[in-house]
């Protein structure tokens, strides 16, 4: 629990899937992107609008390959591109916390970009264009601090989400 809570933290869940004065991680955020507006989702485990219904494989396979639990390929505003970076005993830890968390109903706004955004299976493509869903690799040449550092920055921390310049596409 304690390791899914930093892990949490370290990849600042609660910061995107919080509304302005709504409930920690019950969702409803809006994300402006130059796409339009994501809206993140309800993370508490709810049964009918949040992850309650979800297993680990659903939940891993959501932070790594951007897929949701009915198969809805999801948006890059959520940093799935970084995640898929965690381990899976970080991953576990992530998911056994989340779920250990009080269940809040929350029905959050429906994302509705303009065409052909909308079209979520176009993901697929945008996934293979720029995601790589391989796991982190440590470089033995390098210190295990450095290492640690490079695991944090690439993965829970996605830092380069922020800290990278992006393309026409994103
Ligand atoms: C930069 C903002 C951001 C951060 C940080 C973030 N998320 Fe999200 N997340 C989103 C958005 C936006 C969506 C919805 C994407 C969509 O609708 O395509 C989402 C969707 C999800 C989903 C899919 C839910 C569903 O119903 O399909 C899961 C699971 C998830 N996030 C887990 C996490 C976890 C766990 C963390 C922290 C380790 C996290 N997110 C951090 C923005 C974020
Ligand atoms: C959600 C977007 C976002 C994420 C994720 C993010 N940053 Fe930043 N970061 C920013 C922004 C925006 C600024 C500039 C803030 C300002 O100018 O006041 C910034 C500034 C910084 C600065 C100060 C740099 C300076 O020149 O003053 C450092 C250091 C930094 N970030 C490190 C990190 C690290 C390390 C991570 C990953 C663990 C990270 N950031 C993740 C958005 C982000």
């Amino acid at each position: 629990m304690e390791r899914g809570r930093q892990a949490a933290a370290a990849g600042d869940c609660a910061v995107c899937h919080t509304a302005p004065g709504g409930v920690v991680n019950a969702g409803g955020l809006a994300l402006e992107t130059p796409f339009g507006v994501i809206y993140s989702t309800n993370l508490t485990p709810d049964e009918e609008t949040g992850i309650g219904r979800w297993s680990y494989a659903a939940f891993a396979r959501a932070m790594r390959h951007g897929i949701s639990r009915d198969g809805r390929h999801l948006y890059p505003a959520f940093p799935y591109t970084a995640f898929a970076k965690i381990d899976e005993a970080d991953m576990q830890a992530l998911y056994a916390y989340l779920m250990a968390q009080p269940a809040v109903r929350n029905v959050v706004p429906q994302t509705r970009l303009a065409f052909p955004y909308a079209i979520r299976p176009i993901m697929a493509g945008w996934n293979a264009l720029f995601h790589d869903p391989s796991p982190f690799v440590p470089d033995p040449a390098r210190s295990a601090a450095w290492n640690r550092g490079a695991y944090l920055v690439e993965g829970l921390g996605h830092c380069g989400a922020c800290h990278t310049p992006r393309n026409a596409l994103g």
